[in-house]
């Protein structure tokens, strides 16, 4: 036992120092892997590489919550074949709607007409989903309306802008529960968006862009434009205010309407 160990061991330091050599720039990528590897836990980050990756993604958890319910999630991933039960490998399955956590809507979500025509997750242009954005905060006391979009004066030009809120302070999105008194666009909010901004993404920090009050129209209405994407459920604590390189990758759909997407921002 003893020899093949240090025969092991030294194979994956050989390994790691080599790995080292091949990418000088990001050296405490392996300082990690070998921490993690010597007690077995992996690490967990929100933040990668000396805040130059901000990973503003929720955790897909049971207990994320869900449109209108107080139970969350519930438990949606399971193991079909499992190691403790002899089988050679562990394999999940996942069961969840595509608008839990972080995700997109396509124009599928509130407009049948397009669905039926095909605009769902995999139509989503990939060019507006990656590229510069703008990360603001929005007033505390107010939900986005015209007048707090005009308020923030966002220079025309500016395509994808992340908007934080309240809802982001109060930590909606780690609540099981429903919360309808979240923050987001109103209606007035969203026409002044699109009349006056050249925005086409808009990411807000709980699961619906649209204040509760107004979801239906205002999700109508922006989807209706076809070409501006609402990624929802962000999560974009511990990051600051400024420009960012957004990077959004939503699962690829056919005939869904929408989809679960990883979402980062590079510094
Ligand atoms: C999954 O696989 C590991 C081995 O990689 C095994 O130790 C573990 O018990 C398995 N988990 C379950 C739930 O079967
Ligand atoms: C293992 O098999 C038993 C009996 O079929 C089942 O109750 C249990 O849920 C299985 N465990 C896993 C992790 O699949
Ligand atoms: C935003 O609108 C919701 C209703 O959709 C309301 O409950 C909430 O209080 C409003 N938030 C603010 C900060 O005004």
């Amino acid at each position: 036992m003893i020899p093949f160990l240090t025969i092991a061991s030294t194979l994956f330091l050989s390994s790691v120092i080599a790995a080292d050599e091949a990418f000088p720039s990001i050296p405490t990528t392996f300082h990690v892997a070998m921490t993690s590897s010597d007690d077995l836990k992996p690490i967990r980050r929100e933040v990668y590489g000396e805040r130059k990756i901000f990973d503003i993604t929720h955790r897909y958890t049971q207990d994320m919550p869900v449109w209108e319910s107080t139970e969350g999630v519930k438990p949606f991933l399971r193991l079909t074949t499992s190691m403790k039960n002899q089988s050679l490998s562990n394999t999940s399955e996942m069961k969840l709607s595509v608008h839990t956590g972080t995700h997109l809507d396509a124009p599928g979500h509130f407009h049948d007409k397009y669905y039926d025509a095909g605009f769902d997750s995999d139509s989503l242009d990939l060019q507006v989903l990656n590229g510069p954005a703008l990360l603001v905060d929005v007033p505390r006391d107010k939900n986005i309306t015209a007048e707090v979009m005009k308020s923030l004066h966002i220079p025309k030009g500016v395509r994808r802008v992340l908007f934080r809120t309240l809802n982001t302070d109060r930590r909606l999105m780690f609540e099981k529960e429903f919360d309808s008194s979240f923050a987001g666009f109103m209606m007035d909010g969203a026409k002044w968006l699109v009349e006056n901004t050249d925005i086409k993404l808009i990411g807000l920090d709980y699961l619906s862009f649209a204040a509760y009050e107004e979801a239906r129209e205002t999700h109508k209405f922006i989807l209706g434009e076809r070409d501006i994407i609402p990624v929802e459920a962000l999560k974009l604590d511990g990051v600051e205010v400024g420009v960012y390189s957004l990077h959004c990758l939503p699962l690829r759909l056919p005939g869904a309407e929408g989809a679960p997407t990883r979402c980062i921002l590079i510094k």
